[in-house]
């Protein structure tokens, strides 16, 4: 490549960075470093007190805010500006889901289950993301977090691509990691023509997948990761370093790590002190790449995981920073408004 190659493409690129910035209008408490929560196994419940206090963007399931519609106001009442972050399966159709019956269930864009290693998620299945029927039924949830007052969509599951490897065919689509790719860009496009009830652009997240990072990156407005530094297999890499891209361009990275000791994971509750010494070491560590990612632990498995059982990295201190947001599971099964199901 001649250098002048080199120079034009620099400049197409910065351009189109610009470009992007211009377009996307993002709240000014969503910055590197902010506090945040997430519960997406059960329905947070809006009648205890708000716990934590501090935490200025919360990840709820899309389907756990459209049946319990005082979510938002619980939230905003403790913090005008909260930041709420819908979170949906974008990859995977699941019985949960409040348009499952209606759009999915017979639809026929429902691929394999989730992993046949992973019995307990056989609820859900891959959808082909290369038809745009089921890609306007993902945008589809988009427009409707935005309906409901969320600020932001953190579409899980976009790497179905790693299921599709070597010739096999995990989702029952050969779906490759282009196909993710121009799904993500689709998507984005989409979050970003929308503007939020607060009056900012919806703004939409990148969930682990770190092997899109230099194809999405540019795109998406914030990242979501779950064990980055791979504490919890015995493989011998972190993906954590690959989103310092975000963190470069001022986004947020929200990082997961999983202690197992942090709690029980069949009953959810947490153990007051949280997790071991040495795994609150490992897992608040800021070596492995997470530099100004912004971290909570949870349990690992179980109906406990992604639920209230958190616990913050404190200043580094073990047996503090124990938090657990009241859930209630009886709303979870709440019906469903019609809107939610169309
Ligand atoms: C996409 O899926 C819908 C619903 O099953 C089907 O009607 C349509 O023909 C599909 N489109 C393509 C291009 O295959
Ligand atoms: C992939 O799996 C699906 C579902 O089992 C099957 O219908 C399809 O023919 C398979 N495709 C390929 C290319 O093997
Ligand atoms: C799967 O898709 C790839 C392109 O992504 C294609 O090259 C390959 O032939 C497909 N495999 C099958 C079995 O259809």
């Amino acid at each position: 490549m001649s250098i002048m190659k080199v120079a034009s493409s620099l400049i197409a690129a910065s351009l189109s960075i610009s470009g992007t910035v211009a377009q996307v209008k993002v709240p000014p408490n969503f910055v590197v470093g902010a506090k945040w929560q997430i519960v997406i196994q059960n329905t947070i419940d809006i009648s205890a007190p708000i716990a934590p206090t501090d935490a200025v963007v919360w990840d709820l399931d899309l389907y756990h805010v459209a049946r319990t519609p005082g979510i938002v106001n619980y939230l905003r009442s403790n913090n005008p500006d909260v930041i709420l972050v819908c979170y949906f399966n974008a990859g995977l159709a699941q019985t949960s889901d409040c348009d499952y019956e209606t759009r999915w269930k017979n639809s026929g864009l429902l691929g394999n289950i989730y992993s046949p290693d992973e019995p307990q998620f056989s609820d859900e299945r891959w959808i082909n993301i290369k038809n745009e029927t089921a890609r306007n039924w993902v945008k589809r949830r988009i427009t409707l977090a935005r309906d409901l007052g969320c600020d932001a969509v953190d579409p899980d599951n976009i790497d179905g691509y790693l299921n599709d490897e070597d010739g096999n065919n995990g989702t029952g689509w050969n779906l490759s990691e282009s196909d993710y790719v121009n799904f993500v860009t689709e998507l984005a496009t989409h979050a970003h023509g929308l503007t939020t009830k607060q009056g900012f652009s919806m703004l939409i997240g990148q969930k682990n997948a770190p092997e899109l990072v230099d194809q999405v990156g540019s795109v998406l407005d914030f990242a979501v990761l779950e064990d980055c530094k791979t504490l919890n297999d015995d493989e011998d890499y972190t993906f954590c370093g690959d989103f310092q891209t975000y963190i470069s361009a001022g986004k947020p990275v929200f990082s997961i790590e999983y202690p197992s000791t942090l709690g029980d994971q069949d009953t959810g509750v947490c153990s007051p002190t949280g997790a071991s010494d040495a795994q609150y070491a490992a897992s608040c560590d800021t070596t492995k790449g997470n530099t100004g990612f912004s971290t909570v632990l949870k349990i690992q498995g179980g109906d406990g995981e992604l639920n209230g059982c958190t616990q913050y990295c404190y200043g580094e201190a073990p047996g503090t920073g124990v938090v657990a947001t009241l859930t209630d599971p009886k709303l979870d099964g709440a019906p469903c408004p019609p809107e939610a199901s169309q």
